[in-house]
């Protein structure tokens, strides 16, 4: 049935509320049934409620380092910002901010469902603002849609949005069970499952030493292409349970230990989730498209700025910066990362790997 029916009275369609997912007891406690965290903006006091426990509210994303951005890419009244991954929208509303009326924004994201619902929070703005359902390795072609030889500034927040890491269906976590997807871009042929079951012994563990530093990438591999031979491995929990074995971890001590600890360890499953992440997006393929036609896609004295979440990424983009700047593409670039302070890390956790360096090209 659908939410408009016809009221009894008459012709006159009557909006009818869907149902909110039920629960049991008093709170709801998975990432469906949280439909006021989901509509965050109608409830203030259940957000200011969770940011201040350092949480992040269901369905929706805090940006990192948005002051330091703001400082280094110097976003002026008129001038064209591409931010390359626009996600829940937070970045570009501080650019939208600082550019005006009379600027422009263009907002590129691979992820449809997510680029659908920031393009109707964005809409309100007086500022024109133009979607595309993009990868930014594909930066210089929006551009040329949009008939424009080049833009001010280019921003791209790279990996996944807090919406994609806590949504189970896109098995990006190993903390929630879900399907073994991964994909940000759900036209993308391969999923984590896909690969997971056909890439040799060899190529998982390559990628799980090189991707993410699994010192146990070898006995994972290994194990995960013998229990794979006698049932496909799938969903998120099954792949926990095959790293949990192959590093001899028993779950329940590892959960209890973790209690007790006081310097929280990383989970055993995290290398390895974010290298399968990493190769199913092609992440760092498309880094370095981007870092190599950015030179090409800005206007004289325009401003590159990158966040990045891990040493990989951070590797490829500080060498991009370093040798523009030695080939006198750049004029000037950071010389460290800049990093989140202590309040920023304690408000949001998830900003705690964060690393932004810019570039200035001549
Ligand atoms: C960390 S979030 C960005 C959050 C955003 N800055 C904000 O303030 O809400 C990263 C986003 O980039 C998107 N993304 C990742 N890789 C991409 C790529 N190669 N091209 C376009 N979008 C990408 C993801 O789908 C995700 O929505």
């Amino acid at each position: 049935m659908s939410a408009f029916e016809q009221s009894g009275n008459g012709d006159k369609p009557a909006f009818k509320r869907p149902r909110r997912p039920r629960y049991s007891g008093t709170h709801p406690k998975s990432y469906r049934q949280k439909y006021k965290e989901h509509n965050i903006s109608a409830y203030p006091r259940m957000k200011e409620h969770l940011l201040a426990k350092g949480k992040t509210p269901a369905g929706s994303h805090i940006p990192v380092l948005t002051e330091m951005v703001i400082a280094c890419l110097r976003p002026k009244p008129g001038e064209t910002i591409v931010d390359c991954t626009v996600g829940y929208g937070g970045h570009a509303s501080e650019f939208i901010r600082h550019i005006g009326p009379t600027g422009k924004l263009i907002a590129l994201d691979v992820d449809s469902a997510e680029l659908e619902r920031t393009r109707l929070r964005l809409s309100y703005e007086n500022v024109p603002v133009s979607f595309h359902r993009s990868n930014f390795a594909g930066i210089a072609k929006v551009l040329k849609k949009e008939n424009l030889a080049g833009c001010d500034v280019i921003f791209a927040d790279l990996g996944v949005s807090s919406m994609q890491i806590d949504n189970p269906d896109r098995g990006i976590s190993y903390k929630y069970e879900g399907p073994l997807d991964m994909r940000m871009d759900d036209r993308l042929k391969q999923t984590a499952a896909d690969l997971l079951n056909t890439l040799c012994e060899e190529k998982l563990s390559k990628a799980f030493s090189e991707l993410a530093d699994e010192p146990d990438h070898q006995k994972i591999a290994r194990l995960l292409v013998a229990r794979r031979a006698d049932k496909p491995v799938t969903r998120t929990s099954q792949l926990v349970d095959v790293i949990f074995d192959a590093k001899g971890i028993i779950k329940k001590t590892w959960h209890k230990l973790r209690r007790t600890s006081k310097s929280p360890s990383l989970h055993p499953a995290a290398r390895t989730f974010q290298a399968l992440r990493i190769l199913v997006n092609d992440e760092l393929g498309c880094l370095k498209e981007l870092l190599r036609i950015a030179p090409y896609c800005l206007r004289p004295a325009g401003r590159i700025g990158i966040i990045s979440f891990h040493s990989g990424e951070d590797r490829i983009v500080k060498k991009a910066f370093r040798d523009g700047l030695r080939n006198g593409i750049y004029q000037s670039a950071a010389v460290d990362p800049i990093v989140p302070h202590l309040k920023e890390i304690i408000s949001n956790p998830r900003s705690s790997s964060a690393k932004f360096r810019w570039a200035t090209l001549k």
